[in-house]
């Protein structure tokens, strides 16, 4: 009975976080562990949002925050605690940080200097941050407070570190807005987003997406020296994150995975899976293996008809393995015709002989998942089974749509990790990702990202095409679908998956 409770407990706060930034449907009672300058700025429109939605808001600050003055009127609340030192320190050292970016800006004679400069304010900067952070864990007076106040959340800027530390000392979720990091360090070792030197200008080189070969070199030496300065001052927190959860933990691993943020730390959570057959499952597999690592229990939702499943090995994972009337064979010869398709067939045949195979296999395949969802959700036994299981989250690739549908019939948050979809469609369209087709080609277009003018003329043609196909065949098609399972007109699987599902939402929940 107690874990139920608990159980459901932590389904609403996943509910809560993912609909909190999304429509005024339940009223959150978020924790903010802020930050300074621009980065405050950052997360302040998000909470002014979120207060707006109805959320409740209160701003953990420490009584020598430069940015943040408590205010009896004002919309959020503030939890003061004291720090030993003064709001000068704090102020000093920004504008000390500011003035030598913009005033010594380095050359390639200084450079050396710059670096050991910004170096030094670094280690201040960290001091006080983890001044900061002992005021806040050692003051046990101030955690029971904060404990008894049932916070369903906690956000933060991950540059000043230790939000996550408290969240997970008040066993709550966290979640991270981050503005930006010098050479996007934090973005590129912690969130893994790609940043290859030739196109991506490290942030605050000054350096634009145009640069000459000399400004590439700059951008290559703006990276190493920043990833070191990282290293150096993110990895001195390793043994405080260790000592505080008492465990070998580092705080940069902390900021790795926000999905186990999602799932808290130390309490494993229950994963129900809807996989992706082929390579998408290989990028799924490695989350799961890495989930099941750090104690959380994984079930795979199987349908007996994919390819990757082989019931006879031993695995870290759970099946719930889903009778399909579809043979591995009939699966095999389907994603053999597919991509011989795309990687030969699409290059060599007509425009429209194109176009009308790639609408019998595009409809060949939703017949395929619709019957397998429809298997799911018509077995009654099945989907009570998974009820009576309380997960905490269903994790699904949406490219394998209904995996939503699912989640949904369960009553659980879902999280999507896509690996790519033909011509990031789902990434432009539903994520909005920026892909501007001089610099970024089609997936499975045979672009690489030097191209001529033709080859460009032809990625926005991909990108045309593919955004047809995706309006009108693919994700289109199950709009009726997902309609008739929830019961409710004009709820579409793409608005559902898109973003704007938030109007949807609270009409559903409304
Ligand atoms: C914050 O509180 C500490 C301890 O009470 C005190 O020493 C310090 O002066 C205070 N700082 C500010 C800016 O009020
Ligand atoms: C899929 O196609 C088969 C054969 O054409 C058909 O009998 C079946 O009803 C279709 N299933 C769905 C879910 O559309």
């Amino acid at each position: 009975m107690a874990t139920k409770a608990t159980g459901s407990k932590k389904s609403l706060q996943l509910l809560l976080f993912q609909v909190a930034l999304v429509g005024p449907v339940f009223c959150g009672n978020v924790l903010v562990w802020p930050t300074e300058g621009s980065h405050w700025l950052n997360v302040k429109m998000i909470t002014k949002e979120l207060i707006r939605r109805g959320h409740s808001v209160t701003v953990l600050a420490s009584n020598a925050s430069v940015f943040i003055t408590p205010r009896d009127d004002a919309m959020e609340k503030f939890e003061v605690y004291n720090v030993p030192f003064e709001k000068d320190t704090v102020e000093t050292l920004i504008e000390e940080i500011v003035a030598l970016w913009l005033n010594n800006r380095p050359t390639a004679l200084t450079f050396w200097q710059f670096y050991t400069e910004l170096g030094k304010m670094f280690k201040n900067l960290h001091e006080i941050n983890r001044l900061m952070c002992d005021a806040v864990l050692t003051n046990h007076e101030l955690m029971a407070h904060l404990q008894g106040s049932g916070y369903d959340l906690l956000l933060t800027d991950p540059v000043t570190l230790c939000g996550d530390l408290v969240a997970l000392k008040l066993s709550i979720p966290f979640m991270y807005s981050l503005r930006f990091s010098p050479a996007s360090t934090v973005e590129r070792h912690c969130g893994k987003m790609p940043a290859p030197p030739s196109y991506a200008p490290a942030a605050l080189s000054e350096l634009t997406d145009k640069m000459s070969f000399g400004e590439r070199i700059k951008n290559i030496l703006s990276y190493h020296l920043q990833d070191f300065v990282f290293q150096s001052y993110w990895g001195q927190w390793d043994t405080y994150y260790s000592k505080v959860l008492g465990q070998a933990m580092a705080g940069k691993e902390v900021a790795v995975l926000w999905l186990l943020a999602v799932l808290g730390y130390g309490s494993g959570g229950n994963v129900l899976v809807w996989p992706a057959d082929n390579s998408h499952w290989l990028n799924m597999e490695y989350i799961l293996k890495e989930l099941v690592v750090r104690g959380h229990e994984v079930t795979v939702l199987m349908p007996s008809c994919f390819l990757i499943f082989d019931g006879t090995q031993s695995s870290p994972f759970q099946f719930e393995v889903v009778e399909v009337p579809i043979t591995k064979k009939e699966m095999a010869t389907m994603m053999e015709e597919a991509f011989y398709f795309l990687f030969y067939e699409e290059r060599q045949l007509p425009f429209w002989q194109v176009a009308y195979k790639m609408t019998q296999m595009l409809h060949k395949i939703k017949n395929t998942t619709e019957t397998i969802c429809n298997e799911v959700l018509k077995n009654q036994a099945l989907m009570q089974r998974l009820r009576a299981s309380n997960f905490d989250v269903l994790l699904a690739d949406p490219l394998t749509p209904s995996g939503e549908l699912i989640a949904e019939k369960l009553g659980i948050p879902f999280v999507y990790t896509i690996r790519f979809s033909v011509g990031n469609t789902v990434e432009r369209l539903c994520g909005t990702l920026p892909a501007p087709p001089s610099y970024v080609p089609a997936t499975l277009s045979g672009l690489v990202d030097r191209m001529s003018f033709l080859e460009r003329l032809k990625n926005i043609f991909s990108y045309t095409a593919q955004d047809f196909m995706y309006h009108y065949l693919t994700w289109g098609s199950w709009d009726q679908y997902y309609t008739d399972v929830l019961g409710k007109a004009a709820f579409t699987s793409k608005n559902y998956i898109c973003c704007t599902y938030k109007s949807k939402y609270s009409e559903l929940r409304g």
